[in-house]
């Protein structure tokens, strides 16, 4: 039998969310616009998802835009949502051969329908692949998630699919756009801010939090394998005492 090279990393997290931030501030502190710092962000995550099967992470989940997101000036929006096209059409090849699955979760109706296309075209060329799952929250918002899945659990009462007593926590999570996925085991959250912005709420409730002052531009695959380290030392109990 082959000998595994890093046999630690088998108690590593199998899902890690990300939040993405500090593009702005990495962009400033270089004297760029945002939007540089945007598009420098986005060159990051390919070597993020390509270091994902030797450490052992099979789901990756990171956030894109917010559903708060719509607040900032037209200019960083809308080159935002030109970059996002941009990346689908650019790494569309790279992510399905290279055994990427790709889901996004959010709420898909304020999003033009140019990149609604690319997503689910791009969901589409993936969906065999099961390598690693990487999932794109785009104009995510975790309340808006909860209240658009209580929104369909409702019609399901009404319409007689669901009875009132058989809503539990098993049931509802199968309403939010993450139903196929598990739990986050680690959520990241880059340039030092220590909050999580409306992200995975109902998802992250045991979830283990590393809030890493990197700016996500600078942020690389050698301090991922770090948390994954890090999180392997951490006892999670789940509110159990552990013997
Ligand atoms: C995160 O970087 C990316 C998005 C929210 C789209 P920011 O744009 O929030 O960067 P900072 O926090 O202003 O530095
Ligand atoms: C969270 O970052 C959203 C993303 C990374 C996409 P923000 O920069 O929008 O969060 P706040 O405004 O600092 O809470
Ligand atoms: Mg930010």
């Amino acid at each position: 039998m082959p000998k595994d090279p890093q046999p630690e990393l088998l108690c590593g997290p199998r899902h890690v969310a990300i939040i993405m931030d500090g593009n702005g501030r990495w962009a400033q502190a270089r004297g760029r616009p945002r939007l540089f710092g945007h598009h420098a962000g986005a060159r990051r995550v390919r070597e993020i998802v390509e270091a994902c099967p030797r450490l052992r992470i099979k789901y990756l989940t990171v956030f894109a835009f917010s559903t708060e997101n719509w607040k900032r000036t037209q200019v960083e929006v809308a080159g935002l949502m030109s970059l996002f096209r941009r990346y689908i059409i650019k790494e569309t090849r790279t992510l399905a051969e290279n055994g990427v699955r790709v889901r996004f979760i959010g709420d898909r109706v304020r999003l033009d329908t140019k990149l609604t296309e690319l997503m689910d075209a791009l969901e589409q060329e993936t969906k065999n692949n099961d390598l690693v799952h990487l999932t794109v929250a785009l104009n995510y918002g975790g309340r808006d998630e909860v209240a658009r899945a209580t929104k369909r659990l409702a019609r399901d009462v009404a319409e007689g699919r669901l009875k009132p007593d058989e809503v539990d926590e098993e049931t509802l999570p199968k309403y939010l756009d993450t139903r196929v996925l598990p739990d986050p085991d680690l959520v990241v959250r880059t340039s030092g801010e220590a909050r999580i912005s409306n992200f995975l709420l109902w998802q992250s409730a045991y979830s283990e939090y590393e809030f890493i002052n990197t700016l996500w531009p600078d942020f690389t695959a050698a301090e991922l394998e770090r948390l994954c380290r890090n999180f392997g030392s951490r006892e999670r109990r789940f509110g159990a005492v552990l013997a």
